[in-house]
């Protein structure tokens, strides 16, 4: 079905996601990795609806969670426990203690405080915690700063020196079983230097801990594969893989990645219905009907998404700022993008919208989030309904009476 027929059936805001183009990326990865142990788990953060990740689990795909509640997604779309994995530099006791009861493959650990919990509520619960450890190289990945995370000025992961103390540490707990290493330096990487370098500093620490009879089992180098929004150079599946792998030759691993945007990014569309074209003085603009609370990275990282007025022909073109209902002037789905004059009820697709979409939508202006539709093989289906406003109020609702 066309995209304007689809906008047509199921309504604007609207998410389209095209699995096939989700199983590509998947299989292009996975089958550079063929001559080694791997897992390729989906970041479930990147976009969580249940059938999407049921599809990545379908292809073997594991899950790189960050919540409890991820955890639970992950489980509930079919992703078999051994292939979740656990991280997040806030972990609270209920969600430790619940992802060992569910018995995941690893918890990536990201403080010393962690750590000492996880032993505790493992001991507590008589059994022996998998862990991995995320470590820090201290490298600047030159990306967006609110995206980088690999230095020392971040939140997140343990320098190298308090790793090595942190793994001697697990391999005397009689409650600790440090099975894997992890580092993560940020999102959107086009550069991969930055990636070989981190792997390098990481995997000479795999070395130096083997000497110490601690056996690292997974090799976990997170996520971060940047894909093009505009014209940005990108890393190709291919070279990634080799520059990992020529970093840890002699290691017998299993290589974990842990991808979200490389595998969603350009598979999805955000559809959304002109409403208006105005113009104050100088400036015009394009009233559409979705958001920043339907998709909120153009407000929040000033990120570029490639904007198409679907089914028109090529005609002239002038800037716009294509502009959503909700009552901030930060609401902005693209500044100044050339575009052709807009009637009411024209479609626009905003492209690359399948990372970091819907799953970073909210119900500000209580406006109901957007519906999601999957294309496969040439049909379509709602795998998401629209919210209605009954959704959003129905846990407020039983407070109104007078007690
Ligand atoms: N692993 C870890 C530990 C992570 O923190 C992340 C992303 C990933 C994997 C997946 O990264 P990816 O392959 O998708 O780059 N909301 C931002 C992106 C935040 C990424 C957070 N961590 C955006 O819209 O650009």
């Amino acid at each position: 079905m066309k995209r304007i027929d689809l906008a047509k059936k199921y309504n604007t805001p609207l998410y389209i996601y095209d699995f096939d183009h989700f199983s590509n990326q998947y299989n292009a990865l996975k089958q550079e990795f063929k001559a080694r142990k791997s897992l390729v788990a989906f970041a479930v953060k990147s976009n969580s609806n249940l059938s999407v990740i049921k599809h990545f689990a379908s292809l073997g795909a594991g899950a790189d969670c960050v919540s409890i509640g991820e955890v639970q997604r992950a489980l509930k779309a079919g992703v078999h426990p051994y292939k979740i994995i656990f991280s997040g530099v806030g972990k609270k006791d209920e969600e430790i203690t619940k992802a060992l009861q569910l018995g995941i493959l690893f918890i990536n650990v990201e403080s010393e405080g962690e750590l000492k919990r996880v032993e505790l509520i493992a001991s507590q619960l008589e059994v022996v915690a998998r862990v991995s450890l995320r470590v820090n190289p201290n490298i600047d990945p030159k990306t967006h700063p609110y995206i980088s995370t690999g230095l020392n000025e971040n939140k997140f992961g343990i320098d190298i020196d308090t790793a090595k103390r942190l793994y001697i540490f697990c391999k005397n707990s009689e409650h600790l079983d440090p099975v894997g290493i992890h580092f993560h330096i940020g999102s959107q990487l086009t550069d991969l230097e930055p990636i070989k370098e981190a792997s390098a500093i990481v995997a000479s620490l795999v070395r130096s801990l083997e000497k110490l009879d601690i056996e690292i089992k997974f090799f976990d180098v997170g996520g971060g594969l940047g894909v093009a929004y505009e014209d940005e150079k990108t890393i190709s599946a291919y070279d990634y893989v080799q520059g990992v792998l020529e970093t840890i030759k002699g290691l017998d691993v299993t290589i974990v990645c842990e991808p979200g945007r490389y595998l969603t990014a350009n598979g999805g569309e955000f559809l959304t219905t002109v409403l208006y074209e105005k113009i104050t003085g100088e400036k015009r603009f394009v009233i559409v009907d979705g958001a920043m609370n339907d998709l909120l990275r153009p407000s929040l990282y000033n990120a570029y998404h490639e904007i198409e007025v679907i089914g028109k022909e090529k005609r002239e073109e002038t800037l716009a700022d294509i502009v959503g209902p909700v009552c901030e002037s930060g609401d902005f789905l693209a500044k100044a993008t050339p575009i052709a004059l807009c009637e009411h009820g024209d479609i626009i697709a905003v492209k690359s919208s399948g990372a970091y979409g819907f799953v970073m939508s909210s119900n500000y202006n209580t406006r109901g989030k957007a519906a999601e539709v999957a294309l496969e093989n040439g049909n379509d289906r709602l795998i998401r309904r629209r919210e209605s406003v009954e959704d959003i109020w129905r846990l407020e609702e039983e407070f109104l009476d007078d007690k």
